[in-house]
């Protein structure tokens, strides 16, 4: 009684404009190898959970996108949100529907967006995890070893001594920290990066939500009275919008960490296995294989001319030159085109909406 559940409404907007409102990052083939980021998260925990056991939690708007890329999934496991209330809804959502059918479950709730190279080792991490959590109310994050003081991920501080591939409670959790404070922890040491994965049985969830969201959780309570009938998506249309927007780190983990009740709390298992979150077009520029000037490219016709370090991407078939270009994103898709100094690109949601 394993269920993985994939939350993949997000918009993904420094992606733009390969990722759009209509078709955001987790429905593209982002790394031009044939299957989206929603398609390869999917593959990437294989064998552990069989399509019957997956659900995806996804606005309405990409109801088809997700039919047609994950024929199998039975209908009642895509859950479709009239609006994005992050990820603490999300999950609430998904947790008081599960445990209609199936109150001893076990959740690995993942994101749709990264890349993780070695799925075997990624797979028995899982395993080892869901081991971990199951019949307890402990809830498990995965730590990544942080490389540089990025401020768009939690960090988990766990004690200095702790190694790969060991559990132990976290101390502290800290969603999305300032540079000040992110250079800080980097010097400090003990701490990593959450992965956004969270393993947990789904009356952890349930359990932690009326805990910290009371108001939430009441929300769920009236929507969950009509989950699996004829009713319920427009119940959720009705109810959802008064769900608070939150995402699960600060809604649970930040307030869990550091508590200690019965054999419950946060805990973090650190692992190693080619972990990265495909945020920005600098993280995919990292994942890329390079040509002999460092530009990394997707496309079939693209000509690369006395320019170095680029990330490109171009529609299929498209034919494109770039001479004398350095340290620039190019990417162009539909009808839209961004050529943009890497360095900048944090600012690509200012740019889309300009445009
Ligand atoms: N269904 C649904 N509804 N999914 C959502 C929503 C929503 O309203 N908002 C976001 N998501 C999905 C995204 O599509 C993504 O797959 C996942 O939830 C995580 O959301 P992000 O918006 O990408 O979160 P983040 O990257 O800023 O931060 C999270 O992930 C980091 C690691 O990548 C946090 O958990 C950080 O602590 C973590 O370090
Ligand atoms: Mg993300």
């Amino acid at each position: 009684n394993n269920h993985l559940v994939i939350m993949a409404g997000g918009v993904g907007s420094r992606f733009w404009p390969m990722s759009r409102p209509e078709k955001p990052k987790q429905f593209i083939d982002v790394l031009g190898v044939g299957k989206s980021l929603l398609q390869l998260t999917v593959d990437r925990f294989g064998s552990l959970f069989p399509i019957e056991k997956v659900w995806v939690v996804t606005s309405v708007s990409y109801k088809e996108l997700v039919k047609e890329q994950l024929p199998g999934i039975p209908d009642e496991q895509i859950l479709l949100e009239p609006c994005m209330r992050n990820t603490a809804p999300c999950i609430g959502y998904v947790a008081w529907k599960i445990r209609q059918r199936d109150p001893d479950a076990t959740l690995v709730v993942s994101p749709a967006d990264h890349v993780v190279l070695d799925a075997t080792e990624f797979r028995r991490v899982i395993e080892e995890g869901v081991q971990f959590v199951k019949g307890t109310d402990k809830v498990l994050t995965l730590g990544m070893t942080p490389t540089r003081p990025d401020t768009g991920y939690g960090y988990i501080q766990s004690g200095s001594s702790i190694e790969l591939n060991e559990i132990r409670q976290v101390l502290a959790f800290k969603e999305k920290p300032d540079l000040v404070v992110a250079k800080q922890y980097l010097a400090e040491g003990g701490y990593y990066w959450n992965a956004g994965i969270f393993i947990w049985d789904v009356a952890t969830v349930v359990k932690s939500l009326r805990e910290y969201e009371p108001d939430l959780a009441a929300t769920l309570d009236r929507m969950s009275e009509k989950f699996f009938t004829e009713a319920e998506q427009d119940t959720v249309n009705q109810l959802f919008p008064l769900c608070k927007s939150i995402s699960i780190d600060y809604a649970v983990m930040e307030r869990m960490s550091g508590a200690q009740d019965g054999d419950g709390g946060l805990y973090v298992l650190p692992g190693d296995f080619g972990w990265s979150d495909l945020g920005t077009w600098g993280s995919l520029y990292s994942q890329l294989d390079k040509d002999g000037s460092a530009n990394a490219v997707v496309g079939d016709h693209v000509t690369m001319i006395e320019s170095e370090g680029c990330v490109v991407r171009a529609p299929q078939g498209k034919r494109m030159v770039l001479q004398g270009l350095q340290d620039y994103i190019v990417a162009e898709d539909d009808n839209t085109l961004l050529i943009c100094k890497k360095d900048q690109e944090q600012r690509i949601k200012e740019f889309s909406e300009k445009s």
